[in-house]
């Protein structure tokens, strides 16, 4: 049940809402849970939403988080934006190496690890994702890919910054799909994934590392996922964009302390 690591609820709003309609909900969500600090929340909303909804987070417990970052401190990189750029609107956390970037827009291991990297020095906290194909898992290679796309985005994080990095373990085929990854699977990678923290950075640092499920997670399955020892929260999409659902997935959390 409760750890020494505080449950986190993070919603990835992906390419959905307006400026106003993003502080329209962030005001919804944090009307019922706004003062909540026996678990952390964070909004991620698009990039264009992010002055908006920050405004509506001010003097709350909700912390607001991007999408994306590019590593660059600055210069000719159309259509992205620095880390920076993301600090003066208050965020503090980001979203790196969704399986949505990895697949539509190129994003390697290599150029996540940059992210990584440039986000950390920043003071910003990543939120790295990792996670299997239907076919990876099929060809029974999950482990494999976690490992490898895990060692890859921490390559150079030290154990001083690896508290502040947040894994998301989302199985390709579960996200957006309402397949969800049965909690057996679920923790079986999780509990991986720590021994791989374990490895890399011992087992006192290892058991701080928070690290969240996401794909297709919804108030019907979160409790269950949510009392996994390995399962520190989710990373919400679909759920995440009605202030009823993600409400009720923050309780899920707070109940699963
Ligand atoms: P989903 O998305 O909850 O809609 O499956 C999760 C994610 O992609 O982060």
């Amino acid at each position: 049940m409760s750890t020494i690591r505080k449950k986190l609820i993070a919603g990835n709003w992906k390419m959905n809402k307006t400026a106003a309609d993003g502080a329209a909900l962030a005001q919804e969500i944090l009307a019922q849970v706004g003062r909540e600090t026996a678990v952390d929340v964070v909004l991620c909303p698009p990039f264009t939403a992010l002055e908006s909804v920050g405004r509506a987070l001010e003097g709350q417990a909700v912390k607001l988080g991007a999408q994306n970052m590019n590593p660059q401190k600055s210069g000719a990189y159309t259509g992205e934006i620095s880390a920076e750029m993301l600090r003066t609107l208050y965020v503090s956390h980001v979203i790196l190496g969704h399986s949505e970037r990895r697949t539509y827009f190129g994003d390697t291991d290599a150029f996540v690890n940059q992210k990584v990297l440039a986000a950390l020095a920043n003071q910003l906290k990543p939120i790295l994702c990792v996670g299997e194909t239907l076919a990876e898992r099929e060809g029974g290679r999950t482990l494999e890919v976690v490992r490898t796309q895990t060692q890859a985005a921490l390559a150079g994080v030290t154990a001083e910054q690896i508290t502040t990095v947040i894994i998301a373990y989302e199985p390709v085929w579960a996200i957006g799909t309402g397949k969800v990854a049965s909690t057996a699977q679920a923790q079986e990678v999780h509990a991986y994934t720590r021994s791989l923290l374990h490895d890399l950075y011992g087992a006192a640092l290892a058991q701080k590392v928070r690290l969240l499920y996401g794909g297709s997670m919804k108030p019907s399955n979160a409790p269950e996922l949510l009392a996994q020892p390995d399962i520190d929260g989710g990373l919400i999409g679909g759920a995440a964009l009605e202030a009823k659902s993600f409400v009720e997935l923050v309780k899920a959390a707070l109940v699963a302390g």
